[in-house]
């Protein structure tokens, strides 16, 4: 039976944190109502001690959320900023208290500059505080995957005994690798099982190395219930692990993973589209899934194949993820099935094989000028031929 993986995208939060995508308050109010058409689990709306912009954005959301999604929002372990998301968040149907707090030695020493305990004490004392207000808290052992192991888990037995209901592990400098990352959600996973099986275990990733979705994935292999994801990767640095990649790994090979998420999949483009609408941030073009390559074949080899039977080159459709039908762009390596399959869309047939050959000798000739040929550009190129031709 399949495994539901609840989804918490942070757009909003860590993707906004990037120079450049800073979003108003009526788009980042469009973007979450397209969030929840795409049926995402939760929402990380943003970090509202940060600024009043921040701290109204998330209010506003909350207020204006469905029941069917849960609302946080960041507070680093001060009252302060707990009391900032908590007057932000309240209205939600479903709304819970986001806590961060280092658990590295070069944060415990370097960012803090105080011992361990005095450190960990503060995060149960945070959470303890946050447990008077709402009665879901999560709570995010930050730079997790360069902390020693034991001080982690001590780190999370304290916060889960003072009320923690989500511990979320986070890779926040992109340094973990697949399979170390899984080996160490596995043995949180287990020891958190025989803690207190209720607490729910999330992983937030961060694509430094260009892991996140590897490391994300594998750890759901090892027992993670909930992933921390943004639309098309974005976020600090490299970004995060970009919640189309992972949800279509899960659905594509749901046989292996035994692992499927409420997402609406044919809302993955239109809410990429809308998120580069919104912050003017383009998506490369050959990336997974969102790029503007990702469903489009040139070779000639690649397009036959294709024409013959899509499975032949496709380990999904494009419709799946409302991309729009398949394009097979021409360029002057795209064969004559490839050529006439693209006339036919326009309504020409060759008359003879004579034809067909001066036809697609002019193709090639702009092709070989325009390096891609549309369906506009083959349009004027048979319309003229065949108006010299008569
Ligand atoms: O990368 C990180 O560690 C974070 C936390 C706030 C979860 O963004
Ligand atoms: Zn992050």
């Amino acid at each position: 039976m399949s495994r539901n993986i609840i989804v918490l995208d942070t757009t909003l939060r860590d993707g906004e944190q990037v120079p450049g995508a800073r979003m108003n308050l009526q788009q980042k109010l469009a973007f979450a109502k397209q969030l929840e058409r795409l049926q995402v689990d939760m929402i990380e709306a943003g970090f509202p001690a940060s600024s009043r912009g921040d701290f109204e954005a998330v209010q506003q959301i909350a207020r204006t959320a469905g029941q069917q999604m849960s609302i946080t929002a960041l507070a680093r372990a001060v009252k302060a900023d707990i009391d900032a998301v908590y007057e932000s968040i309240r209205d939600a149907h479903h709304p819970f208290i986001h806590i961060v707090l280092g658990t590295s030695n070069v944060h415990v020493e370097k960012k803090f500059n105080r011992s361990r305990d005095a450190v960990m004490q503060m995060g149960v004392d945070a959470v303890r505080y946050a447990r008077t207000l709402m009665p879901d808290v999560q709570y995010s052992t930050e730079d997790a995957s360069r902390s020693e192991f034991e001080y982690l888990w001590q780190t999370i037995e304290a916060v889960v005994r003072a009320g923690a209901t989500i511990i979320n592990v986070p890779d926040t400098v992109g340094y973990a690798e697949p399979e170390e990352f899984g080996h160490l959600i596995a043995k949180i996973n287990d020891r958190l099982k025989n803690l207190d099986d209720r607490v729910m275990l999330s992983v937030h990733c961060h694509n430094d190395l260009g892991l996140a979705t590897a490391n994300t994935l594998s750890a759901i292999r090892a027992g993670a219930q909930k992933v921390e994801c943004t639309i098309n990767g974005l976020g600090e640095r490299a970004g995060n692990t970009s919640l189309e990649e992972v949800v279509m790994a899960l659905k594509v090979r749901e046989e292996r993973y035994q692992c499927s998420t409420r997402i609406r999949t044919e809302e993955i483009m239109n809410t990429s589209r809308l998120l580069t609408h919104l912050t003017g941030l383009d998506v490369q073009v050959n990336k997974a899934i969102t790029g503007e390559n990702a469903f489009a074949h040139s070779s000639g080899i690649h397009q036959d194949g294709l024409l013959k039977d899509k499975n032949v080159y496709e380990i999904m459709s494009p419709e799946q993820v409302g991309a729009g039908e398949m394009e097979l762009v021409l360029t002057a390596r795209s064969g004559r099935h490839a050529f006439k399959n693209a006339m036919a869309r326009l309504g020409y047939t060759a008359n003879d094989p004579e034809q067909l050959e001066t036809w697609f000798a002019r193709f090639l000739e702009l092709a070989d000028r325009k390096k891609e040929v549309y369906d506009h550009d083959l349009f004027f190129l048979l319309s003229d031929t065949e108006e010299q031709e008569q």
